[in-house]
């Protein structure tokens, strides 16, 4: 399949660009956009064989759910079986905006876009495009991020045209994702409201709305076998670069040795090594790719950077990745979470 690239620029082209979009959408096509998180792969998400054609582009399993992506609140009443007093809350104070929320499905929303469950997961994009594209083609669009399964994220097109390109219909470059990582996920459905995924949104900004919230246990703590995540698609392997990641944990002088010294030996077997540091620290290492993550004052920068800098080492074949490790509050909370799953919960703890 040939596949379209459009680039946005500033504005001028977007009205065509939504056109063209629109037309591969309503027809049963894949289209991936930007939007203020990461890159989506989006299809008709009423359409059970336009959901289809994402999972196989994707390679992504059957039983992992996508998000759906609606541009009103008002679509929650089509969607949902069941709109609880939360769900507006929360919707009023985070929507368009990098939330996610799990509640019980319309008959409307077929199986083939909840990978079985009788649950839908909905969120309202804060990019102006996505909104205009979905509003524009009057399709409810499924879109998970536009990477192929198992790989990190997209947050530039140029990811996702490496993943994708003769995969899908449309790729809309729109520049960098702002956030640079997936929303925050929350479970609804049950008595009290669960955050199956961190993200932007954090524990605190949502209890400061509709009080207190549990965590999933998968979260942060490291990979438990018998614990079961309840959000599918945290069970897979993910984010995961190719080369062998490692995350040192502790005080900082001590991290930067241990990296420093476990870099040297990889080097002297004439391994290719990277290191993950933080503005502050970057230049005091020696040895290997140094990439600059961003800066321990602004969490922002880091979780924008994380994704590009983990494809980088791929693109340069980088065979061990030493990182340093982020504070895991607010924001932090999240890049952990990622920079966990794609260390596969391989953490150096030094005192
Ligand atoms: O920021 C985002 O959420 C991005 C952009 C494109 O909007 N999308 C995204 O989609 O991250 P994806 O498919 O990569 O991640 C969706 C996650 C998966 O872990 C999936 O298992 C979970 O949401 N999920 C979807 N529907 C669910 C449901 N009904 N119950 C529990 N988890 C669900
Ligand atoms: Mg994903």
């Amino acid at each position: 399949m040939e596949t379209i690239v459009r680039k946005i620029e500033n504005g001028k082209n977007e009205a065509s660009i939504i056109n063209e979009a629109s037309a591969i959408l309503k027809n049963g096509g894949l289209v991936a956009f930007p939007t203020e998180t990461v890159y989506g792969l989006g299809a008709n998400a009423l359409d059970e064989k336009a959901a289809e054609k994402i999972y196989k582009a994707k390679g992504r399993p059957s039983d992992n759910p996508l998000i759906v992506h609606i541009a009103e609140t008002g679509s929650l009443r089509e969607l949902a079986a069941v709109i609880t007093g939360q769900a507006y809350s929360l919707a009023e104070a985070f929507w368009p905006g990098p939330l996610t929320m799990i509640l019980n499905k319309s008959d409307k929303v077929p199986f083939g876009t909840t990978g079985g469950l009788t649950t839908v997961a909905l969120r309202m994009p804060e990019h102006t495009f996505a909104r205009q594209l979905i509003l524009q083609s009057g399709v409810y669009i499924a879109a998970p991020s536009a990477n192929t399964s198992g790989r990190p994220s997209p947050t530039l097109a140029e990811h996702v045209i490496e993943d994708l390109s003769g995969k899908v219909d449309m790729i809309i470059d729109g520049g960098p994702a702002g956030i640079g990582l997936e929303s925050t996920i929350i479970d609804l459905t049950g008595r009290i409201p669960v955050i199956l995924r961190p993200g932007y949104i954090t524990k605190k900004m949502i209890e400061d709305v509709i009080g207190t919230v549990d965590m999933d246990r998968t979260i942060l703590c490291a990979a438990d076998k018998n614990l079961r995540p309840k959000a599918p698609g945290m069970k897979y392997k993910h984010y995961a670069p190719k080369g062998e990641l490692t995350i040192y944990e502790g005080r900082s002088d001590a991290v930067i040795d241990a990296i420093n010294r476990d870099a040297e030996k990889q080097k002297a077997r004439g391994k290719r090594v990277g290191i993950i540091a933080a503005k502050e620290t970057k230049d005091r290492y020696h040895t290997g790719i140094i990439k600059v993550i961003g800066s321990r004052e602004d969490e922002a920068s880091i979780a924008q950077r994380l994704y590009a800098v983990l494809r980088e080492f791929d693109r340069e074949n980088t065979e061990y990745i030493y990182s340093e490790s982020f504070l895991d509050d607010d924001l932090g909370q999240a890049v952990m979470n990622r920079l966990l799953k794609a260390a596969g919960h391989h953490v150096v703890h030094l005192q």
